[in-house]
């Protein structure tokens, strides 16, 4: 006797489970694809397996779909975007992306050596620099974080023209209380009015100043600081 053929609208009779599933959750695999068009024939008449599909029978082409273990992150084909994270990926996520793992490589820091599910633990999450360090001192939120270190690397330390003196304290105390008590102009300028843009950079008196004096001075004592002290503790 011939098996009575199903449609698409039977399935809910005996696997209501899964029909709600594609419903609330299917995506495409809801609107492009119907559950025939997967399972295409049904046990007993044939064995499980013949039951089942590849992901390659309609996925190929791309470098991603060529990944192992498609139901290791898309763990329910039933709602293909319920993806999970699980073991140490980096490989994985390059079929997709590859901006962050070259700047993760031309600027080697110990985030170079994380997974990047270290951090994005979910597809699209992003994590808050909290989750694993303190900050330097309690006013700076994970915005100023970002501003100074891009994640993909952190020691490309950046910053705006904005960014007030407090936020050189945490590490050089010493010369924020210096140019503090200094009597001169300079006490009005930021600490990053002078070191602009990248941490480390130290300007020459001349990049401002130019040539403020004769120059028959000058070859006596080629250097500024013998007379004016220190750009910090300037003395006039
Ligand atoms: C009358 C009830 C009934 C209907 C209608 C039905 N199924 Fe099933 N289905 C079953 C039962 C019972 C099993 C378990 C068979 C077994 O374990 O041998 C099964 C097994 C399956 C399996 C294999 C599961 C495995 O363990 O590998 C798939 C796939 C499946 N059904 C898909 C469908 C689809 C798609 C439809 C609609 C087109 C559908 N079924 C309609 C009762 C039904
Ligand atoms: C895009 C392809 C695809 C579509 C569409 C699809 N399925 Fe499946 N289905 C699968 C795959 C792949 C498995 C095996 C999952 C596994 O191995 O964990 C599966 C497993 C099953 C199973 C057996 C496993 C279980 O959890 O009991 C049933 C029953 C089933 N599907 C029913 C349906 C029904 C009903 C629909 C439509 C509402 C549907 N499927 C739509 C791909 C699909
Ligand atoms: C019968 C064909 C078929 C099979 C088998 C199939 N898919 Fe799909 N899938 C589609 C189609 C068609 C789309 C929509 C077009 C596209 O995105 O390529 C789609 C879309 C998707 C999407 C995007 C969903 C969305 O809403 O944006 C994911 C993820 C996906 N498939 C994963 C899988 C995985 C994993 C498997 C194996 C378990 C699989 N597919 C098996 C046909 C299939
Ligand atoms: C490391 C986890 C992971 C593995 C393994 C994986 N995927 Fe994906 N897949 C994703 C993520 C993340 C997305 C993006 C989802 C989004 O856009 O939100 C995605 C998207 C998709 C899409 C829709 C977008 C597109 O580019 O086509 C399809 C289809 C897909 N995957 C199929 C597969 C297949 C087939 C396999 C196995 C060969 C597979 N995936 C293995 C994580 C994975
Ligand atoms: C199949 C392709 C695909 C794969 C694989 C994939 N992604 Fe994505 N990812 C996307 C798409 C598409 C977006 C959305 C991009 C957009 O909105 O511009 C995205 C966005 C993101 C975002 C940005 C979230 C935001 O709000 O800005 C992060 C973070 C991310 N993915 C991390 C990962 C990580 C980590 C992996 C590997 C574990 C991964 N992705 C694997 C396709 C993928
Ligand atoms: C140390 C934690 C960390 C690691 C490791 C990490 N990321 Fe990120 N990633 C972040 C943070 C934080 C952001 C948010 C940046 C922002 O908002 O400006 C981000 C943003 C992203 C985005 C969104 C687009 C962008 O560049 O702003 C993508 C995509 C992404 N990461 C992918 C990856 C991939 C792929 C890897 C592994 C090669 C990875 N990430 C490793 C922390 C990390
Ligand atoms: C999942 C945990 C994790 C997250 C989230 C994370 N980091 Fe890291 N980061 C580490 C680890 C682990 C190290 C190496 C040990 C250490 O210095 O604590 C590190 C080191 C660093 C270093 C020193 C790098 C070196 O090579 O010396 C900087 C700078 C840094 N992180 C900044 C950040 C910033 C900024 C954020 C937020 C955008 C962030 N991290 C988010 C885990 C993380
Ligand atoms: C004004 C810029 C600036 C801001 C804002 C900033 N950092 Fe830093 N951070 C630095 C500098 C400079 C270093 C030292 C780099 C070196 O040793 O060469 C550093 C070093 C680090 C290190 C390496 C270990 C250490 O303490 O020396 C971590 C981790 C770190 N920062 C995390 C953070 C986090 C988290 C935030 C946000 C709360 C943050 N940073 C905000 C400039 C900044
Ligand atoms: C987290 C600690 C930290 C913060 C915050 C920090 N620095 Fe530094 N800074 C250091 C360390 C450590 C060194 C010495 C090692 C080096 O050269 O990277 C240094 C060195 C310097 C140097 C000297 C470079 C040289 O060649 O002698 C300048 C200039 C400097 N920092 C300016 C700043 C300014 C301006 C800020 C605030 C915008 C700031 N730093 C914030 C830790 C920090
Ligand atoms: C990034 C620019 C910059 C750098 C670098 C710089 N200065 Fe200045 N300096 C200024 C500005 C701006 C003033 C205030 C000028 C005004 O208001 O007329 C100033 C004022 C002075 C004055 C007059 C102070 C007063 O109170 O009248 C002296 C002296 C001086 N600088 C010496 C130096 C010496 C020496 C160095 C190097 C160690 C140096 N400066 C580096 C920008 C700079
Ligand atoms: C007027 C410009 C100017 C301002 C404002 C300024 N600096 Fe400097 N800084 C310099 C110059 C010039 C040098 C190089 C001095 C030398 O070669 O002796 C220097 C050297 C440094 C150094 C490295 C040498 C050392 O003395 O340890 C650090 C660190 C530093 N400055 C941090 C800061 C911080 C933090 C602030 C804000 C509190 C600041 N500077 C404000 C011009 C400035
Ligand atoms: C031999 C000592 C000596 C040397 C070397 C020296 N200066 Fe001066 N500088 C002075 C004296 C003295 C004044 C006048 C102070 C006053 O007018 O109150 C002065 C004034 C200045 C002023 C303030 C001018 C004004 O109009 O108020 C600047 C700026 C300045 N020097 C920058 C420099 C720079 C830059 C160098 C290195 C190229 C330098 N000086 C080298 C002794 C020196």
């Amino acid at each position: 006797m011939e098996a009575p053929e199903l449609s698409n609208k039977d399935c809910i009779k005996c696997h209501p489970k899964i029909v709600k599933q594609v419903q609330e959750h299917g995506g495409k695999h809801k609107t492009e694809v119907g559950c025939l068009d997967c399972h295409q024939v049904h046990p007993p008449m044939y064995p499980k397996e013949k039951a089942i599909p590849k992901c390659s029978e309609c996925h190929s082409g791309k470098p991603h779909y060529k990944l192992a273990n498609c139901l290791g992150c898309h763990q329910n084909p039933h709602e293909p975007l319920n993806i999970a994270f699980k073991g140490k990926l980096v490989k994985e996520c390059l079929t997709c992306h590859t901006k962050e793992e070259q700047q993760l490589k031309a600027h080697p820091s110990a985030h170079t050596k994380l997974a990047c599910n270290d951090c994005h633990v979910k597809h699209r999450f992003v994590p808050k620099c909290s989750k694993c360090h303190e900050p330097h001192s309690a006013e700076m939120t994970n915005k100023d974080c970002l501003m100074c270190h891009p994640p993909h690397q952190p020691l490309v330390i950046t910053y705006k023209d904005n960014t007030p003196n407090s936020f050189c304290a945490p590490c050089h105390d010493d010369i924020v209380n210096t140019l503090a008590k200094n009597k001169t102009k300079h006490h009005d300028l930021a600490c990053v009015y002078c070191h602009r843009n990248k941490h480390g950079v130290v300007p020459d008196c001349e990049t401002c100043h130019g040539t403020p004096h004769p120059a028959a001075m000058l070859a006596k004592y080629p250097k500024c600081i013998d007379c004016h002290n220190d750009a910090h503790a300037l003395v006039k």
